[in-house]
């Protein structure tokens, strides 16, 4: 079923009665992310995904987003649906906006899966690579930029293998809104550190983590993993920054496994 909540398109999914799993995805990409994940969870869960404003079916409007106001979308779709305390999770910049979330609202949710992301703030170096891709779009258009910065979030085994599934989705996000995604850029660039937040998370956490990721490589989400007290992590083989779809048989039996050690 799709709703529009505070304008964005909102999807659920399984038995209503169940106990919810939300997640929120990477950039730029879009709810569809997660569709293996909703597949297998849907059958036990109810799970919802929407898409992040300025991607995907959501409008980009002006473009002046932060990271604080997708955690107030966030916290608008969890309101709206009446959600009891789901079980959270993001990947990437979906990770940013979990992580942020757990910071400003840890009470709200039981339970985190963080795939793919990291705890710090872009360095002035990744400030400058951000700013860098806003000029490309500008000059360009949102293909060139679309194309290599998909390409550099996949593994050698996914690129070599899915090249079809990986050009599906490149094509899909070079039909976003520009404006969108350019303000995703910048609201990612503007992001604060949660870092000093981790120790502070006290919510059974699932860290998960492609071998091949370059964008957030296992040395970092470890790091994160040792900040956290009930934490998990798992690496996942022949992955690399996007694991739900690279490697979804794994992904999807760590979420399992975390999900019954921890009875939820
Ligand atoms: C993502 O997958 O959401 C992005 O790679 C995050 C980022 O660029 O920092």
């Amino acid at each position: 079923m799709k709703k529009i909540i505070n304008d964005l398109p909102v999807y659920l999914y399984g038995n209503n009665e169940s106990k919810t799993i939300i997640f929120v995805h990477g950039f730029p990409f879009d709810h569809t992310m997660w569709q293996t994940q909703i597949d297998e969870f849907s059958k036990d869960y109810k799970c919802v995904s929407y898409d992040i404003r300025g991607l995907g079916e959501s409008p980009a409007g002006n473009g002046q987003f932060t990271m604080e106001s997708f955690v107030d979308d966030l916290e608008t779709i969890l309101d709206e649906l009446k959600l009891n305390r789901p079980i959270l999770c993001g990947l990437s910049m979906g990770g940013y906006i979990s992580l942020r979330a757990l910071e400003r609202m840890q009470e709200k949710f039981s339970a985190a899966i963080l795939c793919d992301t990291r705890s710090e703030a872009d360095n002035n170096e990744g400030k400058l690579k951000r700013a860098a891709g806003i000029k490309r779009i500008n000059k360009e258009g949102l293909a060139p930029f679309a194309k290599e910065f998909i390409a550099n979030c996949f593994g050698e085994v996914f690129k070599q293998n899915k090249k079809e599934g990986l050009q599906k989705i490149i094509e899909k996000s070079t039909k976003f809104n520009p404006i969108g995604v350019k303000g995703c850029l910048i609201a990612m660039l503007s992001r604060t550190d949660t870092t000093i937040s981790l120790s502070k998370i006290k919510l059974p956490t699932l860290i998960i983590c492609g071998e091949q990721d370059a964008l957030t490589p296992p040395p970092v989400m470890k790091d994160m993993f040792h900040k956290i007290n009930k934490a998990d992590f798992v690496e996942v083989p022949n992955a690399g920054h996007m694991t739900p779809i690279e490697n979804p048989q794994m992904v999807n039996s760590a979420i399992r496994d975390f999900l019954a050690k921890n009875k939820l």
